[in-house]
């Protein structure tokens, strides 16, 4: 198993050139697979799960490679409509296949995602919609049969609830549908705005994306691009807890401040001073950082859950006390007992946490349960006296490229122990 051991209390100071979007890759990768020829996705990051997109490429059929952050696929001998059971396993986000796959190949089969670290991932709102897409679906001993006889037909959809996966499986498999789709109550995350915007590079119709309505015209086929994936919002988010934690001073280049504005108030109200110039993010603080008022998670642009754990952690020196609820998540906690052990002081009750600010962390043997509660150890140990180790870092490479260089650039004492 592999671990990072971090020394703390080393202050961050210098710049950041933050990575490309995980969460807008895979949908992209997904999206390459119904763009006929070659597409080249540059600012791709180079972790575990966009490489298991890769494999699930080539698997049906695509040739993928992947060079210096370029992804280049040639979708041109894609036949293959079945996706396997391991490769499923793999990633969660796999799920986004299946709108791709259908748009293509016009049936698709793959095994049920199941749960994962975070809790029941049920998939409810993807398979109704595609079946309003005019999609026959059957599902036997978690495999999950998809056919659509007659194609994809364009309809209306609305949505119970803004669910980015569904969004982006509704957009994929209408793109190339007959008709006009209409999705009412859609994700508005960045990351949809990014699939609509590349979708419409390799020829597709979509307008509206970012806002809560999103409308297809289905289009004959898609060709290939070339096309930048967004930079990464919540690991700009997870720099900035790491500079809260340790007093220091960053510039976040190559980010879209916009994005994340929800996050940037709550670091402003714990005192620290932002400034966001074009594409850029300065954050200095001092400690002691100030607890804030409650904050909630919701979906875009409401607090993003992806930055509930980093920004716990930062939280977890503050002066006073501080309250988080989780509404997108059911079981997005697990990183608070790692932080108790560290010297936190945090209390769970379902869904909400109550973080009273102590005055140092020590170092521990810790452990990630899941990918963004592994990077809030990892901004906890930075600010911790003493040695922290921090284990299962399989959870954090999934996410966060080249993490323990990153923070060694700017000054941290973390180093990779296999
Ligand atoms: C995406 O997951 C992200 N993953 C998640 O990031 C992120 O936390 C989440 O959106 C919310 O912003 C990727 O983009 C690859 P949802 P997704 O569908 O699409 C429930 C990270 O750390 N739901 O918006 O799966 C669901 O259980 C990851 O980078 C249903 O009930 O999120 C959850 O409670 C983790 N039925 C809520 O909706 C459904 O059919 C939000 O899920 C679909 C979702």
């Amino acid at each position: 198993m592999q671990r990072l051991i971090i020394k703390g209390e080393k202050r961050l100071c210098g710049e950041i050139r933050v990575q490309g979007a995980k969460n807008s890759a895979l949908p992209l990768l997904a999206g390459c697979l119904l763009a006929e020829g070659t597409t080249r996705l540059t600012r791709c990051p180079e972790l575990s799960d966009v490489f298991a997109a890769c494999r699930i490429l080539s698997e049906l059929g695509c040739k993928c490679s992947f060079r210096d952050n370029t992804a280049v696929t040639d979708s041109t001998g894609a036949q293959g409509f079945c996706i396997t059971e391991e490769l499923m396993r793999e990633m969660r986000s796999s799920i986004v296949f299946l709108g791709a796959v259908l748009g293509r190949m016009g049936r698709c089969e793959l095994s049920y995602p199941g749960g994962c670290e975070l809790g029941p991932r049920p998939i409810d709102m993807h398979i109704t919609a595609l079946r309003q897409l005019g999609v026959r679906i059957t599902e036997e001993h978690g495999r999950i049969s998809c056919t659509c006889p007659k194609g994809i037909r364009g309809a209306v959809i609305d949505l119970p609830f803004p669910s980015v996966g569904a969004t982006e499986n509704i957009m994929l498999a209408a793109a190339c549908g007959k008709g006009e789709t209409v999705i009412h109550n859609a994700a508005r995350e960045p990351e949809i705005k990014d699939l609509a915007a590349f979708l419409n590079s390799c020829g597709a119709d979509i307008k509206g994306a970012g806002c809560s309505t999103v409308v297809i015209k289905g289009v004959k086929k898609l060709h290939g691009c070339e096309y930048e994936v967004m930079p990464d919002r919540i690991a700009a988010a997870t720099y900035m807890a790491a500079a809260a934690a340790t007093g220091g001073e960053l510039g976040l280049l190559g980010v879209r401040c916009a994005d994340i504005q929800a996050v940037t108030a709550v670091f402003e109200e714990m005192g620290a001073a932002v400034y966001c110039p074009e594409d850029r993010i300065f954050i200095s603080c001092s400690r002691p950082l100030r607890a804030v008022r409650v904050i909630r998670t919701m979906p875009y642009p409401g607090f993003p859950t992806d930055a509930q754990a980093v920004v716990m952690a930062a939280l977890a020196t503050s002066q006073g006390s501080s309250m988080m609820v989780e509404n997108i998540f059911e079981s997005r906690y697990r990183h608070v007992d790692e932080l108790v052990r560290m010297g936190a002081d945090i209390k769970t009750s379902g869904r909400t946490a109550v973080i009273q600010g102590v005055k140092k962390l020590c170092g521990a043997n810790v452990r990630a349960h899941d990918l963004r509660g592994g990077a809030a150890l990892v901004t906890a140990a930075l600010g911790a006296e003493g040695v922290t180790t921090v284990g299962n870092v399989q959870y954090i490479d999934r996410g966060y490229e080249q993490i323990e260089q990153v923070l060694t650039s700017v000054g941290a004492d973390i180093r990779r122990a296999f």
